[in-house]
């Protein structure tokens, strides 16, 4: 969420602040990014140092944030990533692959490039060094406990390696390597994201297991059929599953079948959107007075941030919850569902819900 940002240290603060009583009608961010476009008291910024190729595919960002930033995320946790593509700044989140330490000035991210995707393309291919992003503070509740528990399962499907990658790598660091099982399945092995390194994990820690599976070789993992075989004592490990929907809907089943559902961990990438949308309206927002026109395939969060209201947000992908405001008036449309939700105070999720007439939202 990036409505609550940590304070600024001192010396930026009285920066900001003098900046406010000298420099308005400009606000003093825009000062503040004169001097050092990592500047803000208003939202996380961060600075792309590297983009370094992992396959075809996909590249690892490596990124320097700003003030304010704390390494203080869990194994397993997502960032916001904010990039200009066509002069406005969209929004994805990405699981954070590097290890959370006091130690460093940079974290990773593992981006796939998806056909016909509007942003990872950009992230993969189009960032040069030095492009100044936005950054959402580290969400999410698919992450290592601790200490963590004695015996794991990781099960996951393509870029759905990377939030495990982030433990793994926290548990090799931290000298925690416990008894790990880790199935992996993608197309081949050249599509395979963090190979070398998840061999060599493999070597150095007799407690790590790997099983990879070459989808268009062996086929693709059935849970029902495979998981007794590739790891007989799965109902007694804590499990993490992160991949595509149907994985994860098996994964549901198989644990809810064998009572087992507390021990079962999923994070999911992707919300499916229906077709056709609503015919959109005007929408409101009532403590900061604006209001804009808008498509009924735009979301009210999107809305919000091209009014330069300072919206709440997590995953932006109706997963999360941390966008929830107050619908006061008219009415919306669930982009997933097609179900409508009528204002009266009712709570809503502005990432996934788009006007459906006029309305008005109490932020
Ligand atoms: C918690 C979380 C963590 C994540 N971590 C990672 C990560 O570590 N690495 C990673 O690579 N991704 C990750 N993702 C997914 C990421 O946030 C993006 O959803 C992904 O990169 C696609 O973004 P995009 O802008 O390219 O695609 P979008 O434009 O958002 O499109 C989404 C999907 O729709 C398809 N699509 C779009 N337009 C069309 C069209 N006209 N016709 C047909 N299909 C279309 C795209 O192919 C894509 O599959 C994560 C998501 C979440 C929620
Ligand atoms: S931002 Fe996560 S549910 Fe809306």
């Amino acid at each position: 969420m990036i409505t609550s940002l940590p304070s600024l240290p001192i010396g930026l603060r009285r920066l900001r602040d003098a900046a406010e009583r000298l420099t308005t009608p400009l606000l003093p961010d825009d000062y503040l990014a004169m001097i050092n476009p990592l500047w803000s008291a208003r939202e996380l910024r961060g600075r792309i140092v590297s983009v370094v190729p992992e396959t075809a595919d996909s590249a690892t960002l490596t990124i320097a944030p700003g003030a304010g930033w704390r390494f203080e995320h869990r194994p397993g946790q997502y960032v916001g990533i904010g990039a200009a593509l066509h002069g406005r700044f969209r929004w994805r989140s990405y699981s954070l692959t590097s290890v959370p330490t006091a130690r460093t000035d940079t974290l990773t991210i593992t981006v796939k490039a998806m056909p016909e995707g509007m942003l990872s393309g950009h992230l993969v291919r189009g960032l040069e060094p030095g492009t100044v992003v936005r950054l959402a503070r580290p969400e999410g509740d698919f992450f290592l406990p601790e200490p963590p528990p004695p015996r794991l399962l990781f099960i996951t499907t393509g870029s759905g390696i990377t939030p495990v990658m982030a433990i793994l790598r926290t548990m090799d660091r931290r000298g925690s390597m416990t008894d790990v099982v880790l199935v992996h399945s993608v197309p081949d092995p050249e599509a395979m994201l963090f190979r070398a390194e998840l061999h060599d994990l493999r070597d150095h820690h007799p407690s790590f297991r790997l099983h990879e599976q070459f989808s268009r070789r062996d086929g693709r993992i059935s849970l029902t059929h495979d998981l007794q075989r590739l790891c007989p004592d799965w109902r007694e490990r804590q499990a993490w599953v992160c991949g595509t929907d149907s994985l994860l809907e098996e994964a549901g089943r198989v644990w809810a079948d064998a009572n087992r559902a507390p021990s079962l961990h999923r994070e999911k990438f992707a919300s499916a959107r229906i077709g056709n949308a609503s015919a959109g309206g005007s929408v409101r927002f009532s403590t900061s007075g604006f209001a804009v026109e808008t498509d009924g395939a735009t979301t009210l969060l999107e809305a919000g941030e091209r009014a330069g209201i300072l919206m709440p947000f997590g995953c932006r992908m109706g997963i999360c919850r941390t966008c929830v405001l107050p619908l006061t008036a008219g009415r919306v449309r669930d982009l997933r569902t097609g179900t409508e939700h009528e204002g009266g105070h009712q709570m809503i999720q502005t990432c996934i819900n788009a006007p459906a007439g006029d309305c008005v939202l109490d932020i």
